[in-house]
């Protein structure tokens, strides 16, 4: 069995769990396959629960790392422009606030050194990697990484050989982690007593707000919002200090620990808290009507496309992110539906997407075919993409904007 259903809640060990948002079965999102693997895709449950107790948003069906971060993970970073340019400010930002010459910098989770090639210079950089492809992209633009996943003994040993880190980063794979006590403690055990962890994680608010259940797959245990973060901290000694919303994957919050202080904490901090009581994120009540909203999505989107098709307009896919294969699966899309998928990681183009099987193809062919529609997959970079796209719209082409609600333009 490659995955285990939990009964305690992630971060507070509580039991009063309640399911408010199932997608049905899916396989790992990451998990691009061909047609001598079709055979061999397993699917897993997806369902969302919320805890009575500390409010954290999260899966209990966790399918283990080896099945998700692999050999053949397909998520390179770089591969979105506007993501590269929000690492290089996110880079300033920690220069700016909190580092020195020679202070060493560990991002847990660095995937082709997207954050740390834009602090080489600055300072020691040091990356965390699991998936062996995506550490080597690293270690090719001469990011120092360490193939593996982030543990206490691992901290211990860094600290042994590279001394303790002034900031250590984890972004996009905080929420991707089941055992998050083992983390915390070895973030603390990697610190300098003044240093800082920074996080940034898809924002709970923005899932709820605008409708993101696409985000919601199999490597995101946990779906953050402030308060149950601060929980967590606090059981460790260390105090949240400062979040920011950022404008990436949808809608995030970048989030500041430190050891336990006595210094006082940024106002963002009660302000956030503020927003998400109002926003009703502190109470199941919130939460018990978003499985409908999420049934209207897929509604919308099965006729539009499927009538489309019957229309004889060729419909495609524009993006082929982790997120999309959600929203593929769950609206139960295959390449009946949807002709082919353009994507800009190399490490995708060639591949069927996983469960819908729609072929990967580079983005070339779309300077030399029209889709009559193009379901935008990659809606996140919906401004950006819109106006790189302008000469195929001219030509003809529509774009289906699924999210935050069915749109075409
Ligand atoms: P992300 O939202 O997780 O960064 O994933 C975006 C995916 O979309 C990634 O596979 C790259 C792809 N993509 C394109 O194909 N064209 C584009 O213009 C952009 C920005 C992304
Ligand atoms: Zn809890």
């Amino acid at each position: 069995m490659s995955f285990v259903h939990k009964t305690q809640c992630r971060i507070c060990k509580g039991e009063d769990l309640v399911r408010f948002l199932s997608l049905g079965e899916h396989p790992p999102v990451d998990n691009f396959t061909d047609k001598a693997h079709i055979e061999n895709e397993k699917r897993y449950p997806l369902d969302v629960y919320f805890c009575r107790q500390c409010n954290l948003v999260q899966l209990l069906d966790v399918v283990t790392q080896e099945e998700l971060f692999h050999q053949n993970y397909a998520y390179f970073s770089s591969a979105s422009a506007p993501l590269v340019e929000h690492f290089k400010s996110y880079a300033e930002d920690l220069k700016k606030d909190f580092l020195q010459k020679n202070d060493l910098v560990v991002d847990i989770g660095s995937n082709d050194g997207i954050l740390l090639q834009f602090l080489t210079g600055t300072c020691r950089v040091l990356g965390i990697e699991p998936s062996a492809n995506v550490a080597e992209a690293a270690r090719k633009k001469g990011i120092e990484t360490i193939d593996g996943f982030f543990t206490v003994e691992m901290a211990k040993n860094i600290v042994a050989k590279y001394g303790k880190a002034k900031v250590v980063t984890a972004n996009n794979v905080f929420a991707h982690i089941d055992d998050i006590d083992e983390i915390v403690s070895a973030v603390q055990t990697l610190l300098t007593d003044d240093g800082v962890f920074v996080s940034e994680s898809h924002y709970l608010l923005d899932l709820i707000s605008k409708r993101e259940f696409d985000t919601v797959y199999h490597e995101h245990l946990c779906y953050y919002s402030v308060k149950p973060l601060m929980y967590l901290f606090e059981r460790f000694g260390m105090e949240v200090f400062d979040v920011r919303r950022v404008d990436v994957h949808g809608g995030s919050i970048r989030v500041y620990a430190r050891k336990k202080s006595g210094k006082p904490h940024n106002p963002s901090v009660a302000m956030m808290l503020q927003l998400e009581e109002e926003a009703g994120l502190h109470g199941p009540l919130r939460f018990s009507g978003f499985q409908k909203e999420v049934d209207a999505i897929r509604g919308e989107l099965v006729s539009l496309v499927r009538g489309f098709s019957k229309e004889g307009k060729t419909v495609t896919a524009y993006g082929a992110p982790a997120k999309g294969n959600t929203l593929l699966n769950f609206c139960g899309f295959t390449a009946a539906d949807l002709k082919y998928v353009t994507d800009t990681t190399p490490q995708k183009i060639g591949l069927l997407t996983p469960g819908s099987h729609i072929p990967v193809v580079s983005p070339l062919i779309l300077t030399t075919e029209t889709p009559d529609y193009i379901l935008l997959l990659a809606w996140n970079y919906r401004e950006f993409i819109l106006k790189k796209e302008e000469a195929l719209r001219e030509r003809g082409a529509k774009f289906i904007i699924p999210i935050p609600e069915v749109e075409i333009v």
